[in-house]
């Protein structure tokens, strides 16, 4: 490699000398071919006047010279090259990396005057078989590397990474090899999951390999979508989802036990009251072994008689009973008042009072024992007037007995 891109540099010095030393006959750039391929050398010059002979040289052998007419080619270069008298191009197919070298193009004016000019040809072999090799095991996110190398035959002069037809950049992540033939990732990343593509390049082909990288992660995010209060007897649907690569698969516990569903979805035909309860979904990421469960509560409710639901039949019935409940009371009333019903009662509200009043009484003689104390405090002023009671109590006091004593001595 390095001596073909040093023989490519000294060709293309030597063919900026040819152009820029007053060369009569002119070419753009260096020409680059791929083996197998084919070029075609064209001065951008070519004189107008008419040409006696033409000659197209490479380094010291004549390839095809044109003389009043008649063109000779070298049996070397027999059906692998073309001329076109016009324009002077020379066309070189079936390219081998022997053709790489200096070419000379001369012409004879009429007038006798000579036009030289020069170019260069670099052969290079096609670049072919490119193809990228990647890690063979799952990719955790946060947890993997990721090494992706390329391979390819041919020379190449470059080598250009994208990722999802974006140019791949290195990163604190993202490390290039020194010939930039493979990137290394690590800890990989959900972002870096897509399409690499990998291209070698030379002046004279191309050619891009792809390889993709699943990065594995997850479930994240785990939600339940659904009602939180439903009537009874309708149906109700609770959908789990979860952020997960590959997708996750779900379980539903109601209230704590395993009711076997295993779809996203949990179904309920018809709602009763047994519905009620705590939905959990558990969502399990086979490749990651990390699962992570969202719970979502569930009330069934009686349906509200009152409205909505119903039919205008059941309305109309509703009312018809409202008017005879309010005719039959009406009637019952007039009945009462004809038959002095109502006057009796009253009489019985004023017994009801009396006796009442009565019980009033009963609690005013809870308060006689107060009454009792004021006759206590009469016996007592009677003694010191030295009256003696009749009825002497056991709770006199001493001096009252012995008085007593006295008296009866
Ligand atoms: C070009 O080369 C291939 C084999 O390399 C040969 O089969 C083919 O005939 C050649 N073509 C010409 C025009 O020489
Ligand atoms: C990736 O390549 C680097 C260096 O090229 C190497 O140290 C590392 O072990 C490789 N990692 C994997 C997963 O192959
Ligand atoms: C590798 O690629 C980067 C750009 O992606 C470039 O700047 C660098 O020169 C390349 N290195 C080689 C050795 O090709
Ligand atoms: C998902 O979960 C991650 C953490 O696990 C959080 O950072 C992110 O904000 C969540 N995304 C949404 C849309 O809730
Ligand atoms: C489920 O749990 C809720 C609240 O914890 C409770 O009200 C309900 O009766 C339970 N249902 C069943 C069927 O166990
Ligand atoms: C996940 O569990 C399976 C079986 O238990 C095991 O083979 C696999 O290595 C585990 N994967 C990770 C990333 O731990
Ligand atoms: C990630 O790596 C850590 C440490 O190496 C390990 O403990 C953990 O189980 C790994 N996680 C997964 C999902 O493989």
């Amino acid at each position: 490699m390095m001596v073909s891109r040093r023989l490519y540099w000294t060709l293309w010095m030597l063919s900026c000398f040819g152009q820029y030393s007053g060369q009569d006959l002119q070419f753009p750039e260096p020409a680059n071919g791929a083996v197998g391929e084919s070029v075609v050398l064209a001065p951008v010059n070519p004189p107008s006047t008419s040409i006696i002979t033409t000659h197209w040289a490479f380094t010291s052998t004549i390839i095809i010279s044109v003389a009043s007419g008649v063109t000779t080619v070298n049996p070397a270069y027999k059906d692998r090259v073309s001329f076109d008298i016009n324009t002077l191009a020379l066309e070189l197919q079936n390219l081998t990396l022997g053709d790489s070298g200096i070419y000379t193009l001369s012409v004879t004016l009429a007038a006798g005057e000579t036009l030289t000019g020069e170019t260069s040809l670099q052969v290079f072999e096609k670049i072919s078989n490119v193809r990228l090799i990647g890690p063979e095991e799952l990719l955790i996110e946060g947890n993997s590397s990721a090494n992706i190398t390329s391979e390819g035959t041919g020379i190449i002069t470059s080598v250009e990474w994208m990722k999802d037809n974006s140019p791949l950049s290195p990163s604190n992540r993202i490390i290039f090899s020194p010939d930039n033939r493979s990137v290394s990732i690590s800890p990989v990343q959900r972002s870096d999951s897509g399409e690499y593509q990998c291209t070698y390049r030379n002046p004279a082909s191309s050619e891009t390999a792809k390889h993709s990288l699943i990065i594995n992660y997850g479930p994240e995010n785990v939600s339940i979508e659904g009602p939180e209060v439903v009537d009874l007897g309708v149906p109700v649907s609770l959908s789990c989802s979860a952020n997960s690569v590959p997708s996750a698969s779900f379980i539903w516990r109601f209230n704590g036990t395993d009711t076997g569903v295993t779809t996203d979805t949990f179904t309920i035909d018809e709602t009763d009251f047994t519905h009620s309860g705590d939905y959990e979904c558990t969502a399990s990421n086979s490749v990651t072994n990390s699962s992570a469960s969202q719970r979502h509560a569930l009330l069934v409710k009686p349906s509200d008689g009152g409205g909505g639901g119903l039919t205008t039949g059941a309305i109309a019935g509703i009312v018809i009973g409202v008017l005879v409940a309010v005719a039959g009371i009406c009637g019952l009333i007039f009945y009462l008042v004809k038959t002095k019903k109502i006057p009796m009662l009253n009489k019985e509200q004023k017994g009801k009072s009396s006796e009442a009043s009565a019980t009033a009484a009963a609690a005013q003689s809870k308060q006689e024992p107060e009454s009792n104390y004021e006759e206590i405090i009469d016996i007592q002023k009677i003694r010191r007037d030295g009256a003696v009671p009749v009825n002497e109590s056991i709770y006199e006091n001493e001096e009252n007995e012995y008085e007593n004593v006295n008296v009866k001595y």
